[in-house]
């Protein structure tokens, strides 16, 4: 008999990692920050191919229009919603947009973040400063704010 086991990736199978679905994702609603590039940008690839509706987040407006413009050519619901995830005002906004273009929130998916590059550079005030409030503030703010 096959033995099931809940894995963060998905569903493994005793013996082997099966890639099956581990939920229904079909409308859900699946806001994703950083989806501008990298992790988050394949993140809504992979949301929108099991059939969530995703929001996209990022400074750049531009790079997320390319993006959603993708998803749309998959036939995938997407939303260009550019935010500053350092910035209470603009997650506000956010949170209020995504409520009322898709009407309630699923999922955060909370990646934005800037890599801790080496070298004494990366200890100059204003660049931990900014590191600290992307990757550790702005997560913490982005939840906040969508569990309103
Ligand atoms: N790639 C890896 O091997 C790796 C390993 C460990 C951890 N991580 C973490 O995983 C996350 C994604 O990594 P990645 O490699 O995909 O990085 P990436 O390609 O540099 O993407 C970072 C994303 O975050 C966005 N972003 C940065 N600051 C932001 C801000 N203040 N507000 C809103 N969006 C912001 C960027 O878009 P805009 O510039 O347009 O805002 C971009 O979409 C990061 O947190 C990274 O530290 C990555």
């Amino acid at each position: 008999m096959t033995r099931w086991h809940r894995w963060p990736f998905g569903a493994v199978r005793a013996g082997g990692l099966f890639r099956g679905r581990a939920a229904d994702l079909t409308g859900k609603v699946v806001i994703i920050t950083g989806a501008s590039s990298g992790i988050g940008r394949a993140a809504a690839h992979a949301f929108a191919r099991e059939g969530a509706c995703v929001v996209l987040v990022a400074r750049r407006a531009e790079r997320l229009r390319a993006v959603a413009d993708a998803l749309a050519e998959m036939g995938a619901a997407a939303w260009v919603m550019p935010a500053d995830v350092t910035c209470d005002h603009d997650l506000e906004a956010l949170v209020e947009h995504a409520l009322g273009a898709c009407g309630r929130i699923d999922i955060l998916v909370n990646n934005a973040g800037l890599a801790f590059g080496g070298g004494h550079h990366a200890l100059e005030p204003a660049r931990l400063r900014r590191l600290v409030d992307t990757n550790v503030y702005g997560p913490c703010a982005s939840r906040s704010s969508s569990c309103r």
